[in-house]
This record gives structure tokens, sequence and C-alpha cells, in this order.
């Protein structure tokens, strides 16, 4: 399985915490296809968000694209963890899709059901064809540890957490743990919420080779392994200017000094 090294988020997008905005569907169906065709196939969205409403706006824009080229990650949340309530969340999920999903993710750890039994739905999902692969999102390697001792037939492919130059809690734990183990991580937050886009020592590193302090951000996290960063994108030129982070490497001398930096 390939995936794209730059994935695009959709939170805020179609809305916020269970509630739909359908205020500029027209412009966020745009950016997210223009993120498409250049290239960030990887898309992470979640019933939570906008109600549902994320996941019909990237059903629009990925129809037309070749399904077999796109990676399509969604997320039961917590209320929904119950074996019957997360069969249910994923085919409503995949309807509002259109299509079927290739990562499910458990949205963040719930203090009420026993994984094992969010766990068993997954497998359940796999076997009916409504999901590819499934994993956890906001889990620390117990958790993650804890959930796959629960399972019998598949395994956890991914964990999607917060990471970012700013946020490296991850860097000692879950993410040598998920490159030990041949899994996937998605970065959430990775550009802090735009943080990066004026800092003048990235500024001086991206005038070398012609890109932003974003690109640079985003450049350095593809070096990587196994991790893949999904900023939000929500406008056209910030998809632009997200896609135009690929394509390029860093030097391992400026890899190292920007780690250095922000350490
Ligand atoms: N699993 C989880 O619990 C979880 C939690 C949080 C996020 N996520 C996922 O991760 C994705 C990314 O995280 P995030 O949205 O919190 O943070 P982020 O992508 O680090 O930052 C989003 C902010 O950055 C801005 N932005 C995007 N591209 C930019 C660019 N090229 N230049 C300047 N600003 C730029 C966005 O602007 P606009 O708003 O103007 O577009 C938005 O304000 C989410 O969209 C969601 O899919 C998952």
């Amino acid at each position: 399985m390939r995936v794209s090294v730059i994935g695009m988020g959709t939170w805020g997008i179609g809305g916020g915490y269970w509630t739909p905005d359908y205020s500029n569907d027209n412009g966020w169906v745009e950016a997210l296809r223009k993120g498409v065709e250049l290239g960030m196939t990887l898309i992470d969205t979640a019933e939570m968000y906008g109600g549902g409403h994320a996941e019909e706006l990237v059903g629009r824009a990925i129809r037309g694209f070749p399904r077999d080229e796109l990676f399509i990650v969604t997320k039961v949340w917590p209320n929904h963890a119950r074996y019957d309530d997360v069969i249910r969340s994923a085919r409503a999920s995949s309807q509002r899709l259109g299509t079927y999903i290739d990562l499910y993710l458990l949205h963040w750890p719930s203090s009420e059901v026993p994984i094992c039994e969010t766990m068993r739905a997954m497998e359940r999902l796999v076997d009916d064809g409504v999901i590819r692969f499934f994993g956890l999102s906001n889990f620390d390697v117990n958790g993650i540890e804890e959930a796959r001792k629960c399972l019998s037939k598949y395994d956890i492919v991914a964990v999607e957490n917060r990471y970012s130059l700013l946020h490296r809690v991850d860097e000692s734990s879950v993410i040598p743990y998920v490159q030990r183990n041949g899994m996937l991580y998605l970065a959430y937050t990775p550009l802090e919420k735009g943080a990066f886009s004026n800092n003048e020592f990235l500024k001086r590193i991206g005038a070398k080779y012609g890109k932003t302090p974003i690109q640079v951000v985003l450049n350095w996290y593809i070096n990587i392994d196994n991790l893949v960063p999904i900023p939000k994108a929500g406008r056209v030129d910030h998809v632009i200017e997200n896609a135009g982070a690929m394509g390029w490497r860093l030097s391992r001398e400026d890899f190292e000094e920007i780690d250095k930096h922000f350490r």
C-alpha cells in the first residue's frame, strides 16, 4: 500500500464539533480537489467534523478521481465505540463519503467502552468490506499494545496523534514504536495552526531552496520514516503551498539544524 507523503486534513471544513456549516461548500471542495490533483491523495476526516458534513464534502471532492489512487481516512467518535455503534457509524460515514473507507480510526480512547469491544467491530467491518484497515488516534504505546492484544485476525496499521516541530512528545515513544512495527503515523496539527509562517529561521533555510517556511517544515516531516503530516486543506492557496513541500529534499545538514533549533 502506497500513500502520499503529505496528506490533507479537514477539521473545520464543513463545520465544527458535530455542527455542519454549509457556507463555503464550493470553496472547500475546490481546495480538496486541487490538493488531490497536486498529489496529496491521503485525506483525513471524521464523523464528528461538521457532524458528517466534512465527509460529504470529501465525497464530493474525490468524485471522478481514480479511487485506488486515493486513501480516505475517517474516524469514529468515542461515544460510538460500542460494537453496534461502530458498525453503524462506519456504514454512515461510508455512505456520506460515497465510497469504502481505506482507514478507520477510533478518534479518542473511550473511558466507558472496553477497547476489545471496539476492536472486534473493526475486524467485522474489514470482513464486511466497509473498511480496508483500521487504527487508533490519540493513543499512547500502552493503549496501542492493549488494543493489539484484542485482535485475532487483523492488526492495527496506523496511529494518528498530534506531532509537530513544536509538539514532539511522540518522538521517543509512539513514533519509534510505529516504525518498528511497520505502521503508518499520521501527524495531526503539523503546522501548529499556521505558527511557522513568519518564522525568520525557517525563512532563511527556505530561501536556499526557493521554499516558504511552511514548505520547509512539511519537507522536514517527510524525512521521518513512516510519518505523514496532514495539514488542513481548507483553501486553494494553502493547498498549493503545502503541495510544494513535495518533490525535493532538505539537505541532511539543514534537517539537523532545524531539528536542533526546535528542540
Ligand atoms: N485525530 C485527531 O484527534 C485530530 C485532532 C486535530 C486535527 N486532526 C486532523 O489533522 C488536521 C490538521 O490539523 P489542524 O487542522 O488542527 O492544524 P494544522 O493543519 O497544523 O493547522 C491548521 C491551520 O493552518 C492553516 N494553514 C494550512 N495551510 C497553511 C499554509 N500553507 N500557510 C498558512 N497557514 C496554513 C489553516 O488555515 P485555514 O483555516 O485558513 O485553512 C488553519 O488555520 C486536521 O484538519 C484534522 O484532519 C486530527
